[in-house]
């Protein structure tokens, strides 16, 4: 089978399309053969090799979700599952192949009436958004943030925001083109990547969510409320300054908040929960996921160029 591995960490000319034997499942796991594969932020920073190689080599398979039907069940697992059309997580690897292995847990049925390539552009992200929110106690009438908004976390966190109640969705995003596209999902008003924005928009939000990270991130605290929760979910512009919990904690007297939330600690019933129900939502067009662009399998170094030189919005998924 046709496998995209990075050959070289660093730039997108360092992945290369090779053959690979197609895998058996191992106990526990099913075999998904593909007809979508998400591209995500994560696989560009494991690409690039900014946040370290996480221990992966050269020759590492890269891609963590794909959609496409089952055709082969480990022990253990299931044959009910055989010849259904699922969303899955493969993990940090495993993903840009034509044949996938996924362990059965991180399998999710699709519905009827949404497509691998729509699966694919909101099953790990909507999900992040939803945890992120939750983290953040956010509750209706209460003014939100989405930072680095024009990816596929973010497009589900202003969706999620809007429609749960939110006085007010501001995102930051890098032109008034993006801006305008993240009005239509919700976005009610539109703030330069460093928090400037037009004189109406709210001077303090009660929640921000944070995927983007690295040096500005201070500027973003000084922006809660009082009792203000800040949710880091990325970390696309790197690590935030070192001291930047002493800007927190200069706002000691605000009760601030400061989280993480990453789904590694989320428990998978409750992951794949929220999934079924969001695919569900979509396929009746009540939550979106944006495709940017689809692309064969061997376009992946074009999909990694196009994350590098910002002119990705939503998702770009790979169709072997
Ligand atoms: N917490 C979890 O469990 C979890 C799960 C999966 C992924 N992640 C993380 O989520 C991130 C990827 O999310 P994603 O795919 O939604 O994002 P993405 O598509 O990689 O990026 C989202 C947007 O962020 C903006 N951006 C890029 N560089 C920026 C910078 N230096 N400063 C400010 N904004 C910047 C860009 O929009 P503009 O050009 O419009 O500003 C970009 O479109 C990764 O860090 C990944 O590790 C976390």
């Amino acid at each position: 089978m046709k496998a995209v591995v990075i050959k070289e960490f660093g730039t997108a000319d360092g992945l290369e399309v090779v053959d690979l034997p197609v895998p058996d499942p191992a106990p526990g796991q099913v075999r998904i053969t593909t007809e979508a594969i998400g591209v995500g932020g994560v696989d560009a920073m494991l690409r690039r090799g900014t946040l370290g190689t996480f221990g992966f080599e050269p020759g590492h398979v890269l891609g963590s979700e794909v959609a496409g039907r089952v055709t082969a069940a480990g022990d253990g697992v299931d044959a009910s599952w055989l010849g259904r059309r699922v969303w899955a997580f493969t993990g940090l690897s495993g993903g840009y192949v034509e044949q996938a292995v996924a362990d059965i847990d991180e399998v999710v049925a699709l519905p009827d009436g949404l497509s691998g390539v729509e699966a694919v552009a909101l099953g790990s992200s909507g999900v992040v958004a939803h945890f992120a929110l939750e983290r953040a106690r956010f509750a209706p009438g209460e003014t939100v943030l989405v930072r680095g908004a024009a990816g596929s976390i973010g497009i589900s966190a202003v969706q999620l925001a809007t429609r749960g109640g939110a006085s007010a969705v501001a995102v930051t995003t890098s032109s008034p083109e993006r801006g305008a596209r993240l009005r239509e999902l919700g976005a009610t008003h539109v703030l330069d990547r460093s928090g400037e924005g037009p004189h109406d928009a709210p001077v303090g939000y009660d929640v921000v969510i944070d995927i983007a990270g690295g040096a500005q991130l201070p500027l973003f605290l000084d922006k809660l409320n009082p009792n203000g929760r800040f949710v880091a979910v990325g970390l696309i512009a790197g690590l935030p300054p070192a001291d930047f919990g002493a800007r927190l904690l200069a706002g000691f007297r605000s009760s601030l908040s400061f989280a993480t939330l990453s789904l590694d600690t989320v428990p998978v019933a409750a992951k794949q929960a929220v999934r079924a129900a969001q695919f569900a939502e979509a396929a009746h067009g009540k939550l979106r996921g944006v495709v940017h662009e689809v692309l064969p399998l061997d376009g992946a170094a074009q999909a990694h160029r196009g994350m590098d030189e910002g002119r990705v919005f939503g998702r770009v998924v790979l169709v072997p």
